[in-house]
């Protein structure tokens, strides 16, 4: 039996003073009018699972208003143990905990990942890149640690360039000392993206064609150095040491070819150009880029064949299935894709839904589900 999340309980967070909530191990779904909490229970438990939030907030806002300080706790089990994951603000800071010891956002990250779809995600396709890569390293970071690791020394190498190209002293010769570690440390993230994106790309593809027919999809990873897209085949799902090595120098090699070819321009703009913060995940469906053409369905079909997509990444590198947040999607998804959904979900993966409407699922879901309506909060 794999571990799953049982009871969340908060304390002066958001718009509770207090709340308790007991989580089915299959489908629980949270129904409640506008305003009633449901998001921000959802945000509580993607904070307590991944140690992060869908919407940045500062400390402050988790606190209810007018309260002090606020507590957040989840209940794992499984695995004949109890794990308990807590997040607390206090004197204006956030801090963690796991069972009951301090850590950092790593110690809650991971034990059960969690996969979140929410209605912001939809035009995922459409927006600018950065919602692209955020999805790919949001996703990434729950699964390897090395991965979380390597994103955020790379984003604080790049705030020190970016803070030296600023500078209007700021030469050539000063940016060296911070070229080779940030060429080395994007090479590496971007092999760890590249091969995640190549798992996430085996699902995405087989479920998109599934639910569109006679469409095809292709998924591919276009970085700031190059002027075509780097195959994904080229370094794979799970490259070796070798192969892993090979590409960091390759990479690292173009990076730095970058920066000093466009080292001027990067110091009349004040900011690093080229590197994984200014790469792209590029869709085509029937040869060509969804950004451009794909109508809001086919958008619709691409990030709902995403999101399945880490549902199945996370059972094959972990074994078992994440907790999946479904943030108020039913009532932007269309009948077929919303069977098509609930389907996925089936019963081996914890799964929490928020609507306002129980009418968007179908009788034999709910059957299965179990059901908590939020009064007055
Ligand atoms: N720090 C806070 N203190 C007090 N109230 C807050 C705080 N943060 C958020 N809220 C309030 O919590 C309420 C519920 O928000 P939430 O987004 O969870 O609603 P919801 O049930 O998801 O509604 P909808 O169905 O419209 O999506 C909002 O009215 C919001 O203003
Ligand atoms: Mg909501």
């Amino acid at each position: 039996m794999s571990i799953f999340a049982r009871d969340l309980e908060v304390v002066d967070y958001r718009n509770f003073p207090a709340y308790a909530l007991a989580l089915g191990p299959g489908l629980t779904v949270l129904v409640g009018h506008n305003a009633a909490g449901k998001t921000n229970l959802v945000e509580a438990l993607q904070l307590l699972t991944s140690g992060r939030s869908f919407r940045k907030p500062s400390p402050a806002e988790l606190v209810r208003e007018g309260a002090e300080s606020c507590r957040l706790n989840l209940k794992l089990e499984g695995d004949g143990r109890v794990i308990d994951l807590g997040c607390s603000v206090e004197g204006g800071k956030r801090s963690f905990s796991r069972n009951g010891k301090r850590c950092r956002a790593a110690g809650v990250r991971g034990v059960v990942p969690s996969v979140l779809f929410c209605p912001d995600d939809l035009d995922m396709v459409k927006r600018g890149a950065r919602v692209r890569r955020e999805a790919l390293d949001s996703f990434g970071i729950q699964l390897n640690e090395n991965y979380a690791q390597l994103l955020s020394s790379y984003e604080r190498t790049l705030e020190q360039r970016n803070a030296l190209l600023k500078e209007r002293y700021c030469t050539p010769t000063l940016l060296e000392t911070w070229n080779e570690s940030l060429a080395v440390t994007g090479a590496a993230l971007t092999v760890h993206r590249i091969a995640l994106l190549a798992r996430i790309r085996e699902h995405l593809v087989e479920t998109y064609e599934g639910i569109t027919t006679k469409e095809t999809i292709s998924v591919s990873y276009l970085p700031s150095w190059s002027q075509g897209c780097v195959p994904i085949a080229a370094i794979g799902s799970a490259p070796a040491d070798d192969e892993r090595r090979a590409a960091i120098d390759t990479i690292s090699s173009r990076l730095m070819d970058a920066y000093s070819s466009r080292e001027d321009e990067e110091i009349r703009r004040g900011m690093t150009l080229t590197g994984p913060h200014r790469d792209e995940v590029v869709f085509e469906v029937n040869g060509r880029s969804a950004r451009s053409f794909a109508s809001q369905g086919q958008q619709r079909s691409i990030v709902l064949a995403w999101k399945m997509a880490e549902v199945e990444v996370t059972r094959d590198i972990l074994g078992r299935p994440p907790l999946l947040l479904l943030d108020d999607v039913m009532s932007e998804l269309d009948a077929m894709r919303r069977d098509a959904f609930l389907s996925c979900v089936g019963h081996d993966v914890q799964t929490v839904i928020t609507t306002t409407n129980l009418g968007y699922f179908n009788e034999h879901a709910l059957h299965a589900a179990k059901v908590v309506s939020m009064g007055e909060s």
